[in-house]
């Protein structure tokens, strides 16, 4: 019997292998005629039914694409997965927007949603009731999904009606980092890799999403070129906001964006120690407060951060971007300094020193920053040793580095800081 099993399963694999080695030989029809194998050995096979909805509508066969994914919504509805399941009805709505059935499916599944994440989160769960009987061990609870578990049941359903979906075959790129863009996406099945470049620097990983996740919210939020490039890892179902629907929604539902706000802050905390080591020593609760209080800001190519002969009021973190860095003398001219690029950190002179600002920094491409006034600062980053001590050996460094500038022949006006 196991055997018939596994021999059952090795056939379907193979058919499977079939159809990928035939969809990217450009034989998708061959590769339908597979997956219908497949799905004759395997019936249960989600991916495989997914793949057949798809090629069919793809032939534009819509009935038999609606049956498929409506064989898939009420699949994904009878084993708990809502999300899933809301996914397929919205691919039933995409080919067929007047499915009078699916609209009515759609609605009960948004409400078995709101329900499965309250119960997730223990909003209105009974308390256990306590029992001397042997326990079965429990089933682990799927995870809520980070971004609605926190959104009021009517902001929720409101979300998900209007969510459009998107199906990514594995490898795809779905962001590219350095664009603009337009939409942020949740993960509803599959496995995204998030990947950033930094400028001269190899890539680097900053996170594997799985089903439940979101990203995209920092280009929407900061109007900034995207942080990193996502791919498909797997084939992936996504839904996807744009930002017309998210102001629509943040106007009648502040919450929405409120707590779209706070995953951004977190992402750009995350990124920020991972690209400048100087907050690490400060413990996790505090970084929180820190998060609260710094503001970001996306500047475009010329824009003067600082200007020399003013007095800085904040500490400036260089999260996306490069800057350029001037000293301007009386007769115009101008005497450049190394760059800064990302991860930089600069302010920190006046900081410490509280002497005026006798360089200009300019955006030389167009930047995210994170801006902490030095008030926040003082509070909450200069009272850890560490830190400080960092902080002073960079602008000791900057110092001498400025001195050795000037020692060739560049006139002195006040101090040379930044
Ligand atoms: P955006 O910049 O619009 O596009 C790339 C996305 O990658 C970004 O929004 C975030 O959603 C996501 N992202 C960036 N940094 C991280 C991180 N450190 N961890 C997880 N996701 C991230």
């Amino acid at each position: 019997m196991a055997n018939q099993t596994s021999d059952v399963q090795q056939q379907a694999r193979q058919y499977k292998e079939n159809a990928a080695a035939n969809i990217l030989q450009g034989r998708p029809e061959q590769a339908l005629e597979d997956y219908r194998k497949v799905l004759e050995l395997t019936p249960l096979d989600s991916a495989a039914r997914l793949k057949v909805a798809e090629l069919l509508a793809q032939f534009g066969r819509r009935q038999e694409a609606v049956r498929e994914f409506q064989h898939l919504a009420i699949r994904y509805a009878a084993d708990g997965q809502t999300l899933h399941a809301i996914a397929a009805c919205k691919l039933i709505l995409a080919i067929d927007p007047n499915h009078q059935a699916t609209q009515e499916n759609l609605a009960n599944l948004c409400a078995m949603q709101v329900a499965e994440e309250r119960l997730r989160e223990g909003v209105g769960a009974e308390p256990e009731p306590a029992s001397r009987e042997p326990q079965a061990p429990a089933t682990p609870k799927p995870a809520p999904t980070p971004l609605f578990s926190q959104l009021p049941k009517d902001v929720f359903v409101a979300l998900l009606e209007l969510l459009e979906v998107r199906r990514v075959p594995g490898g795809a790129s779905i962001i590219t980092e350095g664009e603009r863009g337009n939409s942020m996406f949740i993960l509803v099945q599959g496995t995204v890799r998030v990947v950033h470049t930094p400028e001269n620097g190899a890539p680097r990983t900053l996170a594997e999403l799985g089903d439940g996740s979101f990203f995209g919210e920092m280009g929407l939020i900061s109007d900034a070129p995207r942080v990193a490039s996502v791919v498909a890892i797997r084939d992936c179902t996504l839904l996807e906001v744009t930002r017309e629907m998210l102001a629509k929604l943040g106007e009648r539902f502040p919450v929405l964006e409120q707590v779209v706000q706070q995953f951004y802050k977190d992402r750009l905390l995350d990124n920020l120690l991972k690209s400048n080591p100087l907050f690490q020593p400060i413990p996790a609760e505090k970084k929180r407060a820190i998060a609260e209080r710094f503001q970001s800001r996306t500047v475009e190519p010329g824009t003067v951060l600082l200007q020399q002969g003013q007095r800085s009021h904040a500490l400036h973190l260089l999260l996306r971007g490069r800057c350029s860095v001037v000293h301007q003398d009386p007769e115009g001219g101008e005497r450049p300094y190394p760059d800064m690029t990302e991860g930089a950190v600069f302010g920190e002179i006046s900081l410490l020193l509280d002497l005026r600002v006798t360089a200009t920094v300019r955006a030389a491409t167009s930047c995210l920053l994170l801006v902490l006034d030095h008030e926040a600062v003082r509070e909450l980053v200069l009272p850890y040793p560490e830190v400080r001590r960092t902080l002073t050996q960079l602008s000791r460094e900057r110092l001498d580095r400025t001195a050795a500038m000037l020692a060739e022949g560049a006139e002195v006006q006040g101090s040379f800081l930044i």
